[in-house]
């Protein structure tokens, strides 16, 4: 069975956008792949994090992932600061990176834009942990957005590199793009990410929005002057992308969407949409509610943290050895 490892930072709520973009994706991969799914902690911590926040939003996040229907008896899902090899292997990738090809990474020159002489070191270290991360568990596959392939090009590049140097340890893993529509834009601008870090609430949907207020955004999202619920990306992009959104929440096709509302104008189209985006989110919700203050979820965390900790422990070690580090 072939490997999957994913990330996601413990960093605000997640959308629905990340939701019907990447997280649904996930589910039915449990049963065709040996997955990982890491809460890294560590890469969050790239920029300041407020204590009580961030340990609400790892919690938050690990509760979220086990809601959408991850089988913790299918997958391993763990906290990445609970493994310390990837800390220790972390450090290995750092050191067998350039300054050149990280200070090139287009996260690093982002996120330390105008940050001047006080650029946190871990921003450029970012990709070498996130190397490690992946190269721990002996990964075929990563399934991330577009922005990541950068690093996972680099990932590939450190992997061969320590390769050529010492033998054939890691495994060369490759980036699977996820399926294509599956982008959902902002509901203020219809050419725009929907994105969790959106100054405005009216933007995006929360997976843990309660049902008015998914309401009341909807109603409000942004659509067009000429009332006709049509699919039309380049002319009509929000009218299209709630339509998307409707699409993947509700099972039916655009064309299906487009001949129930001839004629109807918006109105009935939002109040309808919101109903099929409320009862998506409900039983996630459900569970949500269930698991987030649970006992059960410690013991999910803890027995994903063994599991991880014993593949990455046995990873390390192969790598220390060959380096001259562990004692044999
Ligand atoms: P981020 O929230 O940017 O850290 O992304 C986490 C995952 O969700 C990545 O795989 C993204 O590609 C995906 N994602 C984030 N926002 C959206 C969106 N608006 N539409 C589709 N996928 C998204
Ligand atoms: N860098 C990824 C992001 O910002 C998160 C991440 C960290 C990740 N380690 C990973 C993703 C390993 C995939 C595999 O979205």
């Amino acid at each position: 069975m072939k490997t999957i490892f994913s990330g996601i930072q413990p960093s605000g709520i997640l959308t629905l956008g990340n939701y019907l973009g990447a997280m649904k994706h996930f589910v039915p991969l449990q049963d065709q792949f040996n997955c990982f799914y890491c809460i890294v902690d560590q890469h969050a911590i790239t920029v300041p994090q407020e204590p009580a926040v961030l340990r609400e939003n790892i919690r938050r996040l690990a509760a979220l992932y086990l809601s959408v229907g991850l089988d913790p008896n299918k997958m391993t899902l763990f906290v990445q600061s609970e493994v310390p090899a990837h800390a220790k292997l972390g450090w290995i990738m750092l050191c067998t990176s350039y300054l050149g090809e990280l200070e090139r990474m287009t996260q690093f020159k982002d996120k330390s834009d105008g940050r001047g002489e006080s650029i946190p070191g871990g921003l450029l270290a970012y990709p070498p942990l996130m190397a490690a991360d992946i190269l721990l568990y002996g990964t075929d596959f990563v399934p991330v957005g577009e922005d990541q392939k950068q690093h996972l090009e680099l990932t590939r590049d450190l992997a061969a590199r320590f390769n050529n140097r010492y033998g054939d340890i890691f495994t060369i893993p490759e980036v699977r793009l996820p399926e294509t529509g599956a982008r959902i834009m902002s509901l203020a601008e219809g050419t725009k990410k929907m994105s969790k870090s959106d100054p405005n609430q009216g933007a995006f949907i929360s997976m843990l929005d309660d049902a008015d207020t998914i309401t009341k955004k909807i109603k409000r999202a942004q659509t067009d002057s000429d009332s006709v619920v049509r699919y039309d990306k380049a002319e009509k992009p929000a009218v299209s992308n709630l339509m998307t959104i409707y699409s993947l929440c509700s099972g039916k096709t655009l064309d299906e969407i487009e001949a129930m509302y001839e004629g109807k104008g918006y109105g009935a189209f939002k109040t309808e949409l919101a109903e099929v985006v409320v009862e998506t989110l409900r039983p996630i919700q459900e569970r949500f509610e269930q698991l987030f203050h649970s006992s059960e979820l410690d013991d999910i965390l803890t027995a994903g943290a063994n599991k991880a900790n014993k593949v990455a422990n046995e990873m390390l070690y192969k790598v220390e050895k060959v380096m001259g580090m562990a004692r044999i």
